[in-house]
């Protein structure tokens, strides 16, 4: 795949929804408990259209996880293990990733924790933290990517924001839906500054998915007993009846990291159900 432009005039040779031979670096590869997070999915959906994936998570054991699940299906994979939000760390893990697989084609930004509650709930410190993990992880991991992005005239970043971060959905989640916010505004202005040298930013903006971290925290927000009445309490809010699974997200950002997304930039493409335009989310 060469990355060119299409003309307008010619017949593209063949349909551009592969990653052959990319490089792509997934922060938060693997997954808060057993099953498929966004990040793994990602992983395997990237691995899947043909790119050299590197799997980074500051847990070696769900990292190592989703390599071993790429290897099992013979895709090309390697764990790379350390905090997104240290910068040392993201120094040291960009050299190791270019190390292994050579310049880095794509960067997932899925890295994102929480902190249930309104400001009275939230200390200073704890909204200091979020946004250190979900927005400055962004600034750190951009800094490392884009001079060669620049120099090499192509790039696709992608970041994982959430419907938190449009609407407030039901309970107060103040840091993480500022976060997630900011999240969106970053890739935005990025994607204005950096069209000119054909670096492309997009956020995916998941809504109600079922992934295994909301096992943690979604039982808390309901006053149900059960965590499966929890979990259809939240489905019932989707207008399509039921939450997303963490492969409907990926395969969302396997497009965007594609060159079948070539002339999309600083969108944020919703895969929520119609959660977002619905009138009440209650
Ligand atoms: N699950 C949902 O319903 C939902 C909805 C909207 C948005 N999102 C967003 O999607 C993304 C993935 O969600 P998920 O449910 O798959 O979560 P997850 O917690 O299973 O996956 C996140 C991964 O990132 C890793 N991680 C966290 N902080 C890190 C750090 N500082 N350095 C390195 N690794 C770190 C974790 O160890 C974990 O493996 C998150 O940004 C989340 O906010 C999820």
């Amino acid at each position: 795949m060469s990355g060119a432009i299409q003309s307008g005039m010619e017949k593209p040779a063949a349909l551009p929804f592969n990653l052959d031979g990319r490089v792509v670096f997934v922060a938060g590869g693997g997954s808060a408990g057993p099953g498929w997070s966004i990040g793994r999915a990602s992983c395997i959906t990237y691995a899947r259209m043909g790119a050299k994936v590197c799997v980074v998570d500051r847990d070696a054991a769900s990292a190592d996880e989703t390599t071993a699940l790429i290897e099992s299906e013979g895709g090309l994979a390697h764990t790379f293990v350390g905090d997104v939000s240290v910068d040392a760390d993201v120094v040291r893990l960009f050299a190791q990733a270019r190390e292994r697989f050579g310049e880095i084609d794509v960067l997932h930004h899925n890295v994102g924790i929480g902190k249930v509650g309104g400001p009275m709930e939230t200390s200073a410190e704890e909204f200091d933290h979020v946004h250190n993990v979900n927005v400055r992880s962004l600034l750190l991991s951009t800094q490392q990517v884009l001079p060669a992005m620049i120099e090499r005239g192509r790039g696709s970043i992608i970041a994982i924001s959430s419907v938190a971060g449009m609407r407030y959905v039901g309970y107060p989640h103040l840091a993480y839906s500022v976060t997630k916010a900011a999240v969106a505004h970053f890739i935005r202005m990025l994607a204005q500054q950096y069209a000119v040298n054909n670096i492309r930013a997009n956020t995916v903006v998941p809504g109600l998915i079922d992934t295994p971290r909301i096992e943690n925290t979604v039982a808390k927000m309901f006053s149900t007993a059960s965590l499966a009445d929890a979990k259809a309490a939240r489905a019932q809010q989707v207008p399509m009846g039921r939450m997303g699974t963490a492969w409907e997200v990926a395969h969302a950002c396997g497009f965007l990291a594609s060159d079948a997304a070539s002339y999309i930039t600083g969108t944020e493409l919703l895969v929520d159900g119609g959660i977002t335009g619905k009138f009440s989310t209650l």
